[in-house]
């Protein structure tokens, strides 16, 4: 299969800030462990970051229109409480997104408690820090 990862607003920032929450490892290595994961599984995958919301609208378009993958992992980082725009474009697109937060975003505040995007996304992985992606590839993969 082919995997396409989208990481939004503040996750480029990972290994960075908030350590206690969401761990040392930077995005690029918790890249590179996703790579060698789907590797290992006769699988590929793309990697995407932006904090600004309409880019992260394109990057699904495009996947869509492009054909480009098979299935999506989205951590939309906060953009996931409330962005009505990613939740239109998951619905418009006919590729499988698994929603995917590092953190027990259900153990924190109550704002984190909900998602607009859950109801359009195939499912959610949540509060295995980096193994939330790995969990969420043998998910859409089985
Ligand atoms: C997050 C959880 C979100 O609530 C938060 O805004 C993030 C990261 C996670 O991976 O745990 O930026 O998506």
């Amino acid at each position: 299969m082919k995997f396409l990862v989208i990481n939004g607003v503040n996750l480029n920032l990972t290994g960075m800030r908030e350590q206690g929450v969401y761990g040392t490892a930077t995005l690029e290595q918790i890249n590179a462990n996703i790579k060698a994961f789907c590797e290992k599984n006769g699988d590929s995958v793309e990697f995407y970051q932006s904090n600004v919301e309409g880019e992260l609208v394109n990057k699904l378009h495009e996947a869509y229109l492009q054909k480009s993958c098979d299935g999506i992992l989205l951590n939309a980082g906060a953009f996931t409480h409330y962005s009505y725009a990613l939740r239109d474009a998951i619905a418009a697109i006919n590729i499988p997104v698994a929603e995917v937060h590092m953190s027990n975003v259900h153990a924190r505040e109550s704002f984190r408690h909900s998602s607009v995007i859950s109801e359009v996304c195939k499912g959610v992985v949540c509060g295995f820090g980096e193994k939330s992606y790995l969990a969420a590839i043998v998910a859409l993969k089985n």
